[in-house]
């Protein structure tokens, strides 16, 4: 029997107090439902995903996924979910059914599952907890055989006591779903159609039920409300940080790390505190992050040195390079070998060349700067007029003297010197001094004005 994977994320979620779908609520930068997805395409390419509580953004949101989408217009259960996804369900299938707010559920556990249990058989990942509060719990007999799931508001107090739990995670042959589902009744305490009262069902007609405990809690907790979702994004980020320290990364603290999007590195990295890494991330052999350091889509060569504090998003730094403290790079940058950007240096849409410096407090932007250039403090490109962008061009061994404002569309040839303070509006020619700046003079005699007497 071949599988297919049916994701209930219809609800509204209304413990997250949220104008967003809980299922769009992002962990580690991903939303809960893709997470969901994704770890399903490892298994089948046959998802469907059943929507409802503002369809039209989550379909949207998730637009890029492959799978097929099912609309439950009123949310009366998690029965009643599965049932609007039942016409679509071809005849002897395997459906492995998930929950859209279970997001850390790993491919390897399912496949774990969906391997030990035999075909004709209902399957539960079952989970013991110490606080199984506001979960479903698992009934068995004296013979530990699977009885009932009981919904935590319609427990008694014994019942409470239960610290076995529904995971939300099953395997159902396709003919039982058709046969029990459009059965289910909602007299319970929500007076919703609850998919978990099938297996009462299944059990009254002696059909065989396998529960698998999951070795790790973590992959089978749900979210319900934001103290949840930050306590799963920190397990996620342990997980991620062990693999990384696995694979050779030295990392400050792995509670102080945090990656939202694909990370991958190079042996020997050391990152400090308070970094995140967003988006894709490739750093190379041997680099050194500093503490408080964001890194967005970024490529980072061998050795390269990103000190404290610096933000780089959307940028290349080749080997050796070093970057910081307090660094800014924005989006286009490409910056080369063993070059150096300094504090307070915000560079964009722009090209450094090899060994190429800029130290202190300047504004680089839609530039190309070539080898070996020497850019002084306080150095900024104009390359707005308010209405266009133009480029400065600096070719290579330039030497900028500090506070100069260079008045883009303009190059500066190899060479070049110019000196401190200046504006800059026309080329500047290779090789000669160039400056633009009044003539200093002292007026002798001149008195500081003296505070009147009163
Ligand atoms: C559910 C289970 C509970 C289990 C827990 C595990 C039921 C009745 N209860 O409870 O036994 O311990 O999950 O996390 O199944 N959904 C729909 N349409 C609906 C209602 C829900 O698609 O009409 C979706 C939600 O988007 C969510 C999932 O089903 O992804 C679970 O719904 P939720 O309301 O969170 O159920 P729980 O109360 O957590
Ligand atoms: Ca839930």
């Amino acid at each position: 029997m071949s599988l297919s994977v049916i994701i209930l994320a219809a609800g509204q979620g209304k413990r997250m107090h949220s104008e967003l779908p809980k299922v769009l609520h992002l962990l580690a930068g991903k939303s809960l439902l893709e997470h969901v997805v994704r770890t399903a395409e490892q298994i089948t390419k046959d998802i469907t995903v059943v929507i409802g509580h503002q369809s039209d953004r989550v379909r949207h949101a998730l637009a890029h996924l492959q799978v097929d989408w099912v609309l439950q217009s009123e949310l009366l259960g998690t029965g009643h979910a599965l049932l609007q996804a039942l016409p679509t369900i071809k005849p002897d299938k395997r459906i492995l059914v998930l929950y859209g707010d279970v997001p850390l559920i790993t491919a390897e556990t399912l496949q774990k599952f969906i391997q030990e249990t035999p075909a004709n058989s209902i399957g539960i990942i079952t989970a013991i907890l110490d606080n199984p509060h506001g979960l479903g719990r698992i009934l068995r007999n004296e013979n530990d055989q699977i009885l009932e799931i009981i919904e935590e508001q319609d427990t008694n107090a014994a019942q409470r006591k239960i610290k076995e739990i529904n995971s939300g995670i099953y395997l159902f042959p396709s003919h039982l779903l058709e046969k029990y589902l459009p059965n289910l009744k909602n007299q319970n305490k929500q007076q919703e159609f609850y998919l978990t009262d099938l297996i009462k069902y299944a059990v009254k007609e002696r059909i065989s039920i396998k529960s698998f405990i999951a070795s790790n809690n973590e992959e089978i907790l749900g979210i319900n409300d934001r103290s949840q979702l930050a306590y799963l994004e920190r397990c996620y980020q342990k997980r991620l940080a062990n693999k990384f320290m696995q694979q050779g990364v030295t990392l400050a603290d792995p509670d102080r790390f945090d990656i939202r999007g694909e990370l991958s590195t190079g042996q020997d990295v050391f990152i400090d505190i308070n970094v995140i890494c967003e988006g894709r991330v490739i750093i190379g052999k041997h680099c050194h992050i500093g503490p408080h350091v964001i890194l967005r889509n970024v490529i980072l060569g061998d050795q390269v040195e990103i000190r404290a504090h610096s933000i780089i998003d959307g940028a290349e730094i080749a080997a050796e390079s070093i970057i910081g403290p307090f660094a800014r790079i924005r989006p286009g940058t490409v910056i080369a070998e063993h070059a150096r950007v300094g504090n307070f240096v915000e560079i964009k849409n722009s090209m450094i060349g090899i060994g190429s410096k800029i130290n202190h407090l300047s504004y680089v932007g839609d530039s190309q700067i070539g080898k070996q250039v020497n850019i002084g403090a306080g150095t900024i490109t104009c390359n707005y007029d308010g209405i266009n962008k133009y480029r400065t061009i600096i070719e290579d061994n330039v030497f900028i003297g500090s506070n100069t404002q260079l008045v883009a569309p303009i190059k500066i040839g190899e060479g070049a010197t110019i000196g401190a303070g200046s504006t800059i509006t026309k080329d500047a020619p290779p090789h000669q001094l160039t400056l633009c700046r009044t003539q200093q003079k002292t007026i002798a005699n001149w008195k500081r004005t003296k505070k009147k007497e009163v």
